[in-house]
């Protein structure tokens, strides 16, 4: 069996991070893809230097072209602008629209199989762009961004809880920024329902914080955004087609009609697998959910009538 091939466009913080993760899995070979000359280049042979330390065998590769991407089985695009201080994923939108709209085009061009894994912010609107352009059917294109949230939330119940964040199942729906849908009747700590264990007044700081996880980092890191939890969240996907695991994740996926919602790419719970997403699933949701959900789907409908492809 060949290796798999796995294309990451962007070698920033997320990017490198994302390779970094990639090779010391050894999940397949990496091509890491940027605009700035000799950055892909560089990371990629820092970190294939680290290989005969690490033990594992993978080819890794820098380029600021695509040719050497051709035949990708995964497209990672992690290429755009962060959030500064004091600005939202929105703010963002006309920048990384432009960019991803290119790289797409690109991906598609040399790797017209592959699965793309969409990061750039403002995520659900910029995994619609990836899908219009590509022209690729709807289970080969998804965001990251639940698997995050979801960690995000999952991380605060362990600390609240002093457990292992092993025991803490959680489940975050819907876009990722204010309007995301953390599910916390669905949220347990080894099995037992959260509200079991927290009272209802610290439940309602953890998804407050949750809500505001990713501009807490943004905050504190003054320059960027956060890279080691999303990477580890875009991994988490890369593993589970790679593997074929059929693993049930929060993933914005392209509904249509799904929890009454049309046309828009949203948080989710799908199954991942060798061809994507392999299946979405409906859960039971409470009218409030629901609504909140399709709150959810508003604003990044908001988002997306505003894009010009
Ligand atoms: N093609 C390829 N790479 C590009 C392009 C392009 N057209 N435009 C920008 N890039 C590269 C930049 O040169 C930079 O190296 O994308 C990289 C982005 O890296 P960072 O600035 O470090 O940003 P990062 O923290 O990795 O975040 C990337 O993911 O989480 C989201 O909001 C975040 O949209 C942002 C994206």
């Amino acid at each position: 069996m060949s290796r798999k091939k796995i294309t990451v466009v962007g070698a920033g913080h997320v990017g490198a991070t994302t390779a970094h993760r990639i090779a010391d899995m050894e999940l397949g070979d990496v091509v890491l893809v940027d605009i700035v000359e000799g950055l892909p280049q560089g990371k990629a042979l820092d970190l294939a230097e680290s290989l005969p330390v690490v033990g594992k065998d993978v080819r890794l590769i820098g380029t600021n072209g695509y040719q050497e991407t051709a035949n990708s089985d995964i497209a990672v695009i992690t290429a755009g602008v962060p959030r500064k201080p004091g600005m939202s994923r929105d703010d963002l939108l006309n920048t990384n629209t432009g960019i991803v709209q290119n790289v797409t085009q690109q991906i598609v061009k040399y790797s017209p199989n592959a699965i793309i894994i969409v990061v750039s912010n403002p995520l659900d609107a910029m995994t619609y762009v990836a899908y219009k352009v590509s022209g690729f059917p709807k289970h080969r294109v998804v965001g990251m961004a639940g698997i995050l949230d979801t960690a995000r939330m999952r991380s605060f119940i362990a600390e609240e809880l002093n457990v292992s964040v092993e025991n803490v199942s959680a489940l975050v729906l819907g876009s990722h920024g204010d309007q995301m849908v953390p599910l916390t009747r669905y949220a347990t700590v080894a099995g037992i329902p959260l509200s079991d264990m927290l009272p209802e007044d610290k439940i309602e700081a953890i998804v407050q914080r949750t809500r505001d996880g990713g501009a807490e980092i943004v905050r504190l890191l003054k320059a960027g955004s956060a890279y080691y939890a999303p990477s580890a969240a875009v991994v988490e996907m890369v593993e589970a087609i790679i593997k074929d695991k059929k693993k049930i994740l929060p993933c914005a996926a392209y509904l249509e009609g799904e929890y009454g919602i049309h046309g828009v790419f949203i948080g989710v719970p799908v199954k991942l697998g060798a061809r994507g997403i392999e299946q979405i699933l409906e859960i039971g949701l409470t009218l409030e959910e629901r609504a909140a959900l399709q709150r959810s789907a508003q604003a990044v409908k908001g988002l997306i009538d505003k894009i010009q492809l």
